[in-house]
């Protein structure tokens, strides 16, 4: 196997090298990927273009993928592609207050995908199709750096405590204004309860919260809201951070177990950004 993994920033996420396009998935390719995913946390490849059925199947090496429940978000010809775009179907950039964009502007808050399910996902891929000169940057922060390097009065505070996510909480706190949703919609999504710190299979352990969280499990709300603020804050240092500055054909597939990601602000209403995401669904549940 001739794949590469060069190191981005701060000793998080690393660049592909060496893999062809139309190499086959196969185990070997497989097992490499997902063992640089453990170790890097966030993988880039870069300068080439992706089909978006190669995207599903890159997707697919990692596990089963998510289908989102909205028809109108999918790719007309693979379901299992959610178009994150700021371009509406009839060819017009959205408006600031619509229903598309307060959605995407949801993803400025730091976050790590689905945390509000029982089983959450395991990664996250994101292909860039169109991408604005500036503005529109995604931010990821390494949740096992944060926690080692967490001051330790905080690590006391958090020790052996759980967090309650819940998407009803998350997207009634949207930024923007957003349908409220009916209670039928409402009992899709029960608040679930996820330990803070996160032990993974390998024995280390991260940080896991991020903007699903409602609060902590047990805690006086206020205090608790308060001590997820101090540690996020903590949490999201720049030391902690890789900052991707997109170009067009640029695949970003992040770990979401445990890294946190944010969309940093762009001009959403004037310029374009075209996305093509696949969510690879988790198997185990958080521990
Ligand atoms: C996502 C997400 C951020 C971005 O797709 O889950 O948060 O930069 N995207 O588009
Ligand atoms: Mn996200």
């Amino acid at each position: 196997m001739n794949l590469e993994f060069e190191k981005l920033e701060n000793d998080f996420g690393a660049r592909i090298h060496g893999l062809d396009q139309h190499r086959d998935i196969d185990e070997e390719l497989v097992e490499a990927l997902a063992a640089g995913l453990n170790e890097h946390g966030v993988l880039l490849m870069r300068g080439e273009k992706i089909s978006p059925a190669r995207l599903v199947e890159l997707g697919r090496a990692f596990g089963e993928l998510e289908i989102l429940p909205e028809p109108e978000k999918r790719h007309p010809d693979h379901p299992e592609i959610f178009d994150l775009t700021n371009v509406r179907r009839d060819g017009e950039v959205v408006d600031y207050e619509e229903p598309q964009a307060v959605f995407l502007r949801g993803t400025e808050r730091w976050h790590t995908d689905s945390s509000f399910r029982e089983v959450p996902c395991l990664c996250t891929m994101l292909y860039a199709v169109e991408v604005p000169d500036s503005g529109g940057e995604t931010q990821f922060a390494d949740m096992f750096s944060a926690l080692a390097e967490l001051p330790a009065d905080l690590r006391v505070a958090i020790e052996g405590k759980r967090l309650i996510h819940s998407y009803v909480y998350s997207r009634a706190n949207n930024p923007g204004r957003m349908e409220p949703m009916s209670s039928e919609e409402q009992e899709k999504y029960p608040a679930v309860s996820h330990p803070w710190i996160r032990s993974h299979a390998d024995g280390r352990e991260s940080l896991y919260m991020g903007g699903h969280v409602s609060h902590v499990e047990g805690m006086d709300l206020d205090e608790g809201r308060e001590l997820i603020e101090e540690v996020l804050t903590a949490a999201t240092q720049t030391q902690f951070i890789y900052e991707h500055h997109w170009a067009a054909n640029d695949l970003v597939i992040w770990d979401n177990r445990s890294t946190l990601h944010r969309l940093r602000p762009y001009e959403i209403s004037a310029r374009r950004r075209v996305m093509r995401r696949v969510t690879v669904a988790g198997v185990d549940p958080v521990n």
